[in-house]
């Protein structure tokens, strides 16, 4: 389950995931540090963290020949139903814009340079300032068809649920990092929707997360 794509975009090809080897760290204690960060330090990201942080929200560990993903995060019935665009200020070695993570591919595909991006990312975000002052924002788009055929409307309610489970793996696996994050729900929907080229139906925006690595 990946949303289709053009293929003349750029893709760039990630660390696979057994070269991604973070500092090992207390469990308990990234989960009683936890918090929600809203400002960051002006170093970029690299793009071992960027990787490292997209495997953690939607990596995929099998694939069961096209029919099913198992991931990093649960998801009920395994439908995975999220993908994950991402608006990209400070990573080395990429260029600002927006990309998407293509999990089955374990790649990022550059979706948009536009110099404006984080700018109409943080107006679609009500002009929430860790957006524009984010190293990276995650953005997580809802295909609800994926949930609906086996679930009917009560799959609208795991969609939910299920970038739930997405962005607080974000907040721990940052820590790891030294990254801090925050959820972002406050958001315009048809702002961000029309950016991303989505039509608000079929696909929309449900959920997003600034990071950046800590002061
Ligand atoms: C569903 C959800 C939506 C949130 N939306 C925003 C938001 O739009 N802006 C923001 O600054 N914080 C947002 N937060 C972060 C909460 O404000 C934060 O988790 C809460 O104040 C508790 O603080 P803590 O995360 O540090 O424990 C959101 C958190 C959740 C779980």
């Amino acid at each position: 389950m990946q949303a289709s794509y053009d293929q003349q975009l750029t893709k760039i090809t990630l660390s696979p995931p057994d070269q991604l080897n973070p500092p090992p760290v207390d469990l308990k204690k990234v989960i009683e540090t936890r918090t929600s960060v809203r400002n960051y330090s002006s170093h970029p990201l690299t793009l071992f963290e960027l990787t490292y942080l997209l495997w953690s929200t939607q990596g995929v560990k099998k694939n069961l020949s096209g029919k099913a993903t198992f991931r990093t995060v649960p998801s009920a019935g395994a439908r995975h139903a999220v993908e994950t665009y991402i608006l990209i200020n400070r990573v080395s070695s990429l260029a600002p814009g927006i990309y998407r993570y293509l999990a089955l591919e374990h790649s990022l595909l550059e979706i948009s340079d536009d110099q404006d991006c984080s700018d109409k990312i943080t107006k679609g975000g009500l002009e929430q300032e860790m957006i524009r002052n984010s190293a990276a924002t995650f953005i997580w788009v809802a295909i609800p068809y994926r949930m609906t055929w086996r679930y009917q409307e009560r799959g609208y309610r795991y969609l939910f649920l299920d970038a739930g489970h997405v962005c607080q793996n974000l907040y721990l696996s940052a820590l790891q990092l030294n990254c801090g994050v925050c959820a972002i729900a406050a958001f315009d929907d048809d702002k961000l929707n029309y950016y991303l080229n989505l039509d608000g139906k079929s696909q929309f925006v449900i959920y997003m997360a600034s990071v950046g690595k800590l002061s």
